[in-house]
């Protein structure tokens, strides 16, 4: 079971009821939806799927562990927590949150960075990813320059950079603009022709 939710609600720090009583499962290779009205709860559900925050009420289990504080305690040694957060990305729903580097290229090429790969296979990843969003023409740009669906998919090829097993979209073709929206379809639908069997859960 890639997650399974029990029972979970969620409050924010001041008593606010972001989500009451959810529960369902997504298995591999699942594609779902969370369709809701502004300040339903759909980013904080995301979060929860990202392992950023926990449930104050349930039980939420994902890649078949359950999922507590305890277990993103990032003082202690732990395998999973590292094996988590290379298999679950999360695209945020506020692109500049994500974006920080000079140009396009190093955004996409700064997580492939981190992996064990060589400098030449981290070119071929990044390039490969662009290509599939449909984005390498944007390579040499900053990523503050973009149009808010611009940024939206280099957000969503740095994610896809890092090669995950489940990805997570919030509100990805939700930019103003039929052009933006459209960006996003067209990148979603690289991702899921790409070959590659992503679970992807977006809002
Ligand atoms: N960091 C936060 N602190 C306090 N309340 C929050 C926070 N983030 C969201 N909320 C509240 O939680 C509820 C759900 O918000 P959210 O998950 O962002 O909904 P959606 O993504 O569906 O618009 C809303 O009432 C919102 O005001
Ligand atoms: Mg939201």
């Amino acid at each position: 079971m890639i997650f399974d939710l029990m029972n979970v609600s969620y409050s924010y720090v001041g008593g606010i009821n972001a989500l009451k009583d959810i529960s369902f499962k997504v298995s591999p290779g699942e594609q779902i939806s969370i369709i809701g009205s502004n300040g339903s709860g759909k980013s904080t559900l995301l979060t929860i799927l990202d392992g950023l925050i926990y449930p104050t009420v349930g039980e939420f289990y994902a890649l078949d562990n359950k999922i507590t504080e305890d277990v993103f305690d990032t003082i202690k040694d732990n395998a999973f927590r590292s094996y988590f957060r290379t298999r679950v990305r999360l695209v945020f729903q506020n692109s500049d949150v994500q974006l920080f580097s000079p140009t396009v290229f190093e955004e996409i090429a700064f997580g492939p960075l981190q992996l064990n790969l060589t400098p030449e296979e981290v070119k071929t990843r990044v390039l490969e990813v662009m290509e599939m969003i449909g984005i390498t023409k944007l390579k040499d740009r900053s990523p503050h320059t973009l149009s808010g669906g611009e940024k939206k998919n280099v957000c969503i090829a740095t994610v896809l950079a890092n090669d995950p097993d489940v990805l997570l979209l919030d509100e990805p073709t939700a930019e103003p603009g039929p052009e933006n929206s459209a960006m996003a379809d067209k990148a979603i639908t690289g991702v899921r022709d790409s070959g590659k069997n992503y679970n992807y859960c977006h809002s």
